[in-house]
């Protein structure tokens, strides 16, 4: 635990920043604030993965912890430890169609394992729990727009939108969102929480339908579009997302929730066109080649047919939108995974599960 006499200012606990958003805000945190310090606390799950941040795991002010979130007894400890001011809480099981096959482990990393780091930070900040405000304490839920259900063909998710989950996936999180409101009622906890929409970017796990879709059109693997297709999700680009959770950090208010999404709605095979459209092009294969690789399947049950976010909260009180259209962000995307082949084979061959993690599984221990 080397870097533990270096504390600065503030320490920051950022569970689930292996992930993907977690690792681009563990980024954002750790170049922004010299002066705090950003604790990463992931148990690298499958989705987990510590190459997504080498450009920045020798800074001075960021430690990683190995530890799993359902482990109440490690999780008291490290607060006893490290005395978190804030924490930031992503680590989840966060994909719907793993929540169909094994719902029992979402609740219990979703659920119990939230409740596990509410229970920590209350105790760590008794002396600090008053209804008029924490003390510089917070703890941030980073939370999803699928609590609230679905859509019809109309409408837009506002912050007031009654909570009325479909998934297995979205149950847990409904959840813990309610947990997290009720340590703020019951123990004046102070608390944010953001409910964001889909979001697509770097280092996403394949398993994803961007990610997924990218890797088939490179390897000329079918593109298994879920029923008709006619599905609609609004798409935010990952450091956009993670530049709003910095200023909610900043600037959000005590007990507020705030919708979070890309002002860019699209319909799943609308999005799977354009992303054969800039493939092609980008892989200097003919036009309509990728479009042939679509292949409708079998429908995800329970499937929510439109999401959409009224963003207008965050937008109106912290100034925030999106900086890149979806096709900007598309494209960036799809550079990306272009030019980081290497990441995609140690995923897809699951050496990323050896290699990066074995110095820290020697160094904190399991
Ligand atoms: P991800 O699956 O890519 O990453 C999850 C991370 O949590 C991984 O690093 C994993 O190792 C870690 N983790 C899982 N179980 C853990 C446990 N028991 N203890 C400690 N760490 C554990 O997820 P993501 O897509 O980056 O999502 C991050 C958060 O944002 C989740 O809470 C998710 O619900 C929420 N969210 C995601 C999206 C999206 O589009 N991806 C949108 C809105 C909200
Ligand atoms: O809305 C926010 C949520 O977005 C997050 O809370 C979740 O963590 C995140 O996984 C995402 O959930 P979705 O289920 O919307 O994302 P996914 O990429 O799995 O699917 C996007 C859409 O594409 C959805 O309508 C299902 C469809 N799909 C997905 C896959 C993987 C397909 O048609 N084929 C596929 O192979």
């Amino acid at each position: 635990m080397g870097k533990s006499s270096k504390l600065k200012t503030k320490n920051i606990l950022i569970t689930g920043g292996a992930g993907f958003i977690g690792s681009h805000v563990v980024r954002l945190f750790v170049n922004s604030y010299s002066e705090h310090h950003i604790f990463n606390l992931d148990a690298l799950t499958y989705a987990g993965n510590l190459e997504n941040l080498t450009d920045i795991e020798n800074k001075e002010n960021y430690t990683f912890l190995k530890a799993d979130i359902t482990d109440a007894d490690k999780i008291n400890d490290l607060f006893a430890e490290y005395q978190f001011d804030a924490v930031i809480h992503l680590a989840a099981e966060s994909h719907v169609d793993r929540s169909i096959t094994d719902p029992l482990a979402f609740a219990k990393t979703n659920i119990m394992g939230t409740l596990n780091l509410l229970q920590a930070a209350k105790n760590t900040w008794k002396s600090k729990l008053h209804p008029s405000g924490g003390q510089g304490a917070l703890f941030y839920h980073i939370s999803t727009d699928e609590v609230y259900g679905t859509l019809g063909a109309t409408g837009l998710f506002t912050e007031e939108t009654n909570y009325d989950p479909n998934s297995p996936y979205s149950a847990s999180k409904a959840s813990s969102d309610h947990f997290v409101r009720a340590y703020g009622e019951t123990y004046a906890l102070p608390y944010v929480i953001s409910n964001c929409s889909n979001n697509y970017g770097p280092n996403q796990f394949p398993e994803k339908l961007i990610p997924l879709f990218i890797n088939n059109i490179i390897h000329k693997k079918n593109l298994p579009v879920y029923g008709d297709g006619n599905y609609t999700r609004d798409w935010l680009y990952v450091i956009d997302h993670a530049i709003a959770i910095k200023l909610l950090f900043e600037k959000g208010k005590l007990g507020e929730t705030y919708n979070i999404g890309g002002f860019n709605e699209w319909k799943n095979i609308d999005l799977v066109k354009l992303l054969c459209r800039q493939m092609d092009k980008k892989l200097g294969r003919e036009k309509g080649e990728s479009e042939q690789l679509i292949t409708f399947v079998n429908d995800r049950p329970g499937h929510d047919l439109r999401y959409a976010i009224d963003a207008g909260k965050i937008n109106k009180e912290l100034d925030w939108k999106p900086s890149v259209t979806f096709e900007e962000g598309l494209s960036k995307t799809i550079d990306w995974y272009l030019a980081n082949e290497a990441w995609m084979q140690h995923v897809t061959s699951g050496t990323y599960q050896t290699y990066y993690r074995k110095q820290y599984t020697s160094e904190e221990g399991e």
